[in-house]
């Protein structure tokens, strides 16, 4: 089977060839590189050992994506491609909604007119906004997100929702990342941000190896047991693989199909500073900061949905996600340049 993965460049899409292709599929990458390079991709293609079909195109694009259905005989789609800063997404809000409702309207408009109706989206516990259940069920109701880019994924899942209720032929798995975090255990690829990283993982890595400071912490008066925010951390290798396992649910014809991909626990912002500097033996400066608007204080998962019909669960701790970031960084202190 072959899969096209939209926004596969980037640091989720990048992994996951890799356990696509340790599962036998073929791909095909489509990316317009606007939060990416090629360099990524030729780094998955060293470690698997293969070249990697690429087009560099925007999904936006009806002719360029028809002429990646022409040329390819796509069986399913992985769509990443989006943008996915949340502050930003206030500031540019008719970038995000354009970008990331446009590139999925064409995608799937694409998909109907050559035949091809299975695809896995990449959604965000995002659509919870400030849970009503800890830990977080898919039966959860979502909630009101405060930022454009969160609701573009709330909407898109509605959008996708409603083509499959259209035409049950369609299989749409709508998948909900927790925190991804951690690398490749090689190295060689991982989480690339353009300028000052609004996520901990890459601010505390970039923290270690000199480039920031300081980590501030956003908070430490939350209703938390060390008043810092508790989020999921899912390493990305895990998350990669849970798409393996959505696809063996599309081959089984799931029709629609909701899953929580996040491990279950929750940690603090100082659980993981603290076992950030543990496991790999450097200091991470930090100061005690304001809350960060929009900011809940607590988001962790209750994922045995997953394990009960996909057979996926995570298999690695915070201590290997924490020594995974490190790896990444302290060998590319520049990322991908
Ligand atoms: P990323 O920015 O590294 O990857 C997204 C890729 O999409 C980039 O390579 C970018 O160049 C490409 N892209 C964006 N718009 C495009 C367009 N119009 N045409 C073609 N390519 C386009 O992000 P990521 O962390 O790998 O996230 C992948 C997906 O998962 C995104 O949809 C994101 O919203 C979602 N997600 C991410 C997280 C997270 O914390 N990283 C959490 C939940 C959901
Ligand atoms: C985690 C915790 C911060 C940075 C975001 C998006 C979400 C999803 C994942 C895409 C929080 C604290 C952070 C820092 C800090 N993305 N923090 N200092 O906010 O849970 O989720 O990324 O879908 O939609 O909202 O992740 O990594 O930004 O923050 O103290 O410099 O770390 O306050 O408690 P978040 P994050």
């Amino acid at each position: 089977m072959q899969i096209l993965l939209t926004g596969g460049a980037g640091y989720i899409g990048s992994h996951t060839i890799i356990e696509l292709d340790k599962a036998g599929y073929d791909v095909v990458v489509v990316d317009n590189l606007v939060n990416s390079c090629e360099i990524s991709i030729q780094r998955v293609s060293e470690i698997i050992g293969k070249p990697i079909p690429f087009v560099k195109a925007d999904v936006r694009d009806t002719a360029a994506m028809d002429a990646v259905f022409k040329k390819f005989k796509i069986d399913a789609c992985i769509h990443f491609a989006g943008l996915k800063a949340v502050g930003e997404s206030v500031a540019k809000p008719l970038e995000y909604y354009e970008n990331n409702m446009n590139a999925t309207f064409v995608l799937v408009d694409t998909m109907r007119r050559n035949g091809v109706k299975n695809i896995i989206f990449s959604s965000s516990a995002t659509v919870y906004g400030n849970p009503a259940i800890i830990p977080i069920t898919e039966e959860c109701p979502k909630g009101e997100c405060t930022n454009p880019y969160g609701k573009t994924k709330s909407m898109l899942e509605e959008v996708l929702s409603d083509v499959q209720k259209a035409d049950p032929e369609w299989n749409v798995v709508l998948l909900r990342y927790f925190n991804p975090i951690g690398a490749h255990q090689s190295g060689r690829i991982g989480e690339n941000p353009n300028g000052i990283p609004n996520n901990l993982m890459p601010y505390i890595t970039q923290t270690a190896v000199g480039i920031r400071k300081e980590l501030g912490v956003f908070g430490n008066d939350y209703d938390t047991p060390d008043g810092t925010g508790v989020r999921d951390y899912i390493h990305v290798c895990d998350l990669a693989a849970g798409h393996v396992a959505a696809l063996k649910a599309i081959e089984r014809k799931c029709g629609l199909a909701i899953y929580n991909l996040g491990t279950g626990h929750g940690y603090s912002v100082l659980d993981v500073v603290n076992a950030f500097q543990k496991v790999n033996n450097v200091k991470v400066p930090y100061s005690i900061k304001p809350r960060r608007a929009g900011d809940i204080a607590t988001c962790y998962c209750n994922p045995a949905k997953a394990k009960a019909e996909l057979g996926w669960e995570a298999k690695y701790g915070i201590e290997e996600m924490c020594r995974d970031s490190w790896n990444w960084q302290k060998n590319n202190p520049e990322g991908y340049k």
